[in-house]
């Protein structure tokens, strides 16, 4: 069985959650539950990243002291994770001292036996109302923009990661594939970073600066900057450094790390060369996903525009976020307001899903009393969709005439699409073609009109209602990594095990069930 490691970035637990991490965890989840379906041994990581001075300044600032602040943070981080139907196998903090500092420690250990770390000076401009160095960028004629205040020219001791070393294998990875970076743009822009040439970084602070972090190993006046603090979680997770390290040897090197676009450079070029020094294989692949933003900006407390994913959450439901979130173009930007939330509910899942789903139940017990028989094999070519061929594209003559039989739509074009958007790590587009194929079973019903040729012509209304459950089987099978919630009330209504929708059914035993997505004002 082929092993699968996918994990999250871990997020800073500076702040509550809000709409870009739900997004991060919904698409790693979709992809984790996909590979487990292909038979993957999946093992799905997720955490938090719970160190340095911006967290103990959000600690300071809220009056508590930095640990009960990240525990109370990283706790409605798993209660996102929980609500959002995410399937993590382990979550890991890196405030953990028992299972993620030794790993921390350890790979900081191997990259300094190979030469790479050595203590230098550190020159920056130093601006106290931030507590931290700041940039050119971060001022204005001089002045930091947020303080008023001139920033400070400070130099102090720090140990540095000889970064340059690296540049130009990470370099070679990158271009043969060997570590690969989707979507193209992000790869192209990571070579093109590193065709400037990469220079050392910066790999700790002085510990009366941030005594909130791991010691570096044998000077423990020197806390361990971001990079080793936090880039090792994707190891220490699974053991690397600790008492046992059976889950590192089984899932090392990591298939995909899900990251928005802009950490890209830290896990494409900082990551991989840290790895190289220590002697351990690079990731796979990187999948960068684009940013949430909200009426054209970003999202921010100050401009009043962060949508908060528990109050989505408790109004639309599990399954209407994961829809809203995966149905967002996976590698772009996406624009996301209450109005958009709103409509895309309304007209996708309580008119679109929701209502067909309910509507064939309904009809299927007034009609047939639940029970709808498999129609033979001539009775069902005579309700092919009626549909325009360009839809379909097929070349077939008969198709053109007669349009295709339910079946054979969702074989040559909604699975092939749909496993095709899969290859490519396009959720969006899987999750597109199960739409379009609920856009054609709405449209098949209306051109049949099961409800009125019932009267007339009983046999056929009940082939039209089968081809309709056939379909619906099929959307529970597309929607399980998608909408898992959704895809198990589906079978459940059809009366069928997950594993067995889609199987050759001779009869479905209908079971209403409640409202999927009931309207919402
Ligand atoms: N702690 C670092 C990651 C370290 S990984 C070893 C971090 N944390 S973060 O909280 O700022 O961001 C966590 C993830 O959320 C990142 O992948 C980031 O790109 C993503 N997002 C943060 N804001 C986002 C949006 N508005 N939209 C989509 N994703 C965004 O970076």
């Amino acid at each position: 069985m082929p092993k699968f490691y996918i994990t999250t970035s871990i997020p800073y637990v500076n702040a509550p959650p809000h709409m870009g991490h739900a997004l991060e965890f919904v698409q790693a989840d979709a992809i984790a539950r996909w590979r487990r379906l292909q038979g993957d041994d999946v093992f799905f990581l997720t955490g938090t990243d719970e160190h340095g001075a911006k967290i103990s300044r959000a600690a300071a600032d809220a009056g508590k002291n930095p640990r009960e602040f990240a525990n109370a943070n990283a706790k409605q981080f798993g209660d996102l994770i929980v609500k959002l139907s995410v399937s993590p196998n382990a979550s890991i903090r890196t405030s953990d001292q028992k299972h993620h500092w030794p790993g921390a420690e350890d790979l900081w250990r191997r990259i300094a036996k190979n030469g790479d770390i050595y203590k230098g000076t550190y020159k920056g401009l130093y601006c106290v109302g931030h507590e931290a160095f700041v940039t050119e960028k971060d001022l204005k004629g001089g002045i930091c923009e947020d303080h008023g205040k001139k920033p400070e020219r400070i130099e102090e001791i720090n140990y540095f990661f000889r970064l340059s070393e690296y540049g130009d294998e990470i370099k070679k990875r990158i271009e043969t594939g060997d570590l690969e970076v989707l979507p193209e743009k992000r790869k192209n822009e990571v070579l093109a970073f590193l065709a400037e040439g990469t220079q050392d970084i910066s790999f700790s602070r002085p510990a009366k600066d941030i005594p909130w972090g791991i010691p570096v190993p044998g000077d423990s006046s020197q806390t361990m900057y971001v990079w080793c603090d936090a880039l090792s979680n994707y190891t220490s997770a699974l053991g690397f450094g600790g008492s046992s390290d059976e889950l590192f040897k089984k899932y090392w090197p990591a298939d995909m790390h899900v990251v928005g676009k802009d950490i890209v450079r830290f896990h494409a070029v900082i990551w991989p060369a840290m790895l190289l020094s220590a002697g351990l294989p690079l990731p796979k692949r990187l999948f960068v996903h684009g940013f949430i933003h909200s009426g054209g900006k970003k999202m921010s407390k100050t401009l009043g525009n962060v949508i908060d994913p528990f109050s989505v959450l408790k109004k639309y439901g599990t399954e209407a976020v994961r829809y809203v979130l995966l149905s967002a173009s996976v590698f772009e930007d996406n624009d996301l307001t209450p109005e958009r939330i709103h409509k895309l509910y309304t007209a996708h899942l309580a008119n679109g899903i929701g209502n067909l789903v309910s509507r064939i139940a309904a009809m299927a017990e007034k009609y047939f009393e639940g029970k709808i028989a498999r129609p033979s094999d001539v009775v069902l070519a005579a309700v092919p969709f009626k549909t325009d061929i360009d839809m379909v594209g097929a070349k077939d003559r008969d198709l053109e005439i007669e349009g295709p039989a339910v079946s054979w739509f969702i074989e040559h074009k909604t699975t092939v699409r749909y496993r095709a958007a899969w290859e490519e790590y396009r959720i969006h587009d899987a999750l597109h073609e199960v739409m379009e194929l609920e856009r054609m079973l709405d449209r098949y019903i209306q051109d049949y009109e099961p409800y009125k040729l019932i009267a007339t012509d009983r046999k056929h209304a009940e082939a039209v209602l089968w081809n309709v459950l056939l379909a619906l089987g099929a959307m529970a099978r597309f929607l399980l990594p998608l909408l898992p919630g959704t895809a198990h009330s589906i079978a459940g209504m059809l009366g069928v095990d997950m594993d067995a929708v889609g199987a050759n059914t001779s009869e479905y035993v209908i079971t209403k069930t409640s409202a999927l997505f009931p309207r919402i004002e």
